[in-house]
Parts: C-alpha cells; sequence; structure tokens
C-alpha cells in the first residue's frame, strides 16, 4: 500500500524573494545599503540599463522592474498599499511587489522582479538581462 507523504509544498507563509544570506549568487550585484532603505521605504537603482524599484516591505527587501506594464510610469515613484502593493504614480494601476503580478486595471501584465540578497548590510540583486 502507497501512503503519500504530507503536502511540503503548502504554505502558509507570505512569499519572499529573498534567499539565504549564507552566500552570494555569482550572478547577483551589489546595489545598495540596507541602511538607505529602511521599512516602508523605496529606492531607485539602474543595473545593466534597467531600472530596479527596490522596496523594504517590513524588513523583507524586494526588487521589480521600474515600469509599470501599461504605459512605463515609475513604479519607485508610485504609493505603496495593502502593505505589499504599489500604486503607479500616472494612472494607478496597481503590481503585487512581492510577486509583479498587476493586480488592477489599466495594466494586465506583470512586471518584472529580481530575486534579493542581504549581507552584512549590503542589498544584492539578481543582474536583470
Ligand atoms: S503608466 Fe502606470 S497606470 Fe498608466
Amino acid at each position: 500500500m502507497f501512503f503519500a507523504p504530507p503536502n511540503a509544498t503548502q504554505s502558509d507563509e507570505e512569499p519572499t524573494n529573498q534567499r539565504p544570506e549564507d552566500t552570494i549568487m555569482s550572478d547577483f550585484v551589489k546595489v545598495a545599503a540596507l541602511a538607505d532603505i529602511p521599512a516602508g521605504a523605496s529606492k531607485l537603482v539602474e543595473v545593466n540599463q534597467v531600472r530596479v524599484a527596490l522596496f523594504n516591505l517590513d524588513g523583507e527587501l524586494y526588487a521589480i522592474e521600474d515600469v509599470c506594464t501599461h504605459d512605463g510610469g515609475p513604479l519607485v515613484e508610485g504609493t505603496i498599499v495593502n502593505q505589499c502593493q504599489v500604486q503607479c504614480p500616472r494612472h494607478g494601476a496597481r503590481f503585487d511587489i512581492r510577486t509583479g503580478a498587476a493586480l488592477s486595471f489599466p495594466a494586465f501584465e506583470a512586471t518584472n522582479t529580481y530575486a534579493v540578497q542581504v549581507k552584512d548590510g549590503e542589498v544584492w540583486i539578481e543582474q536583470p538581462e
């Protein structure tokens, strides 16, 4: 008789794109000091000519492309709402900062996300291609 193991893939934890702090992957690049992005703040960086918006959501760092998929609005200048969403300053589309998903009209496509690591007070992100 076969007994399936408990489902280990489901979790009540919030999604996170942060990797463990023990190693920095070679495709990551240092972009900021953690002290420059306190909880609730955002910061614009540019890597490989890609504008990336960093957000600190209650201590968790996230990186999304700083481009609203509706018409290119600067998401780093948006308002953080519902603790994990950013509202585009141009026409009000909302994106999930954790996943990049477009959540409301007039944007329908997700914006790109990049994995984040924090080590020794420095913020590293996966390099955009
Ligand atoms: S450019 Fe962002 S909602 Fe239009």
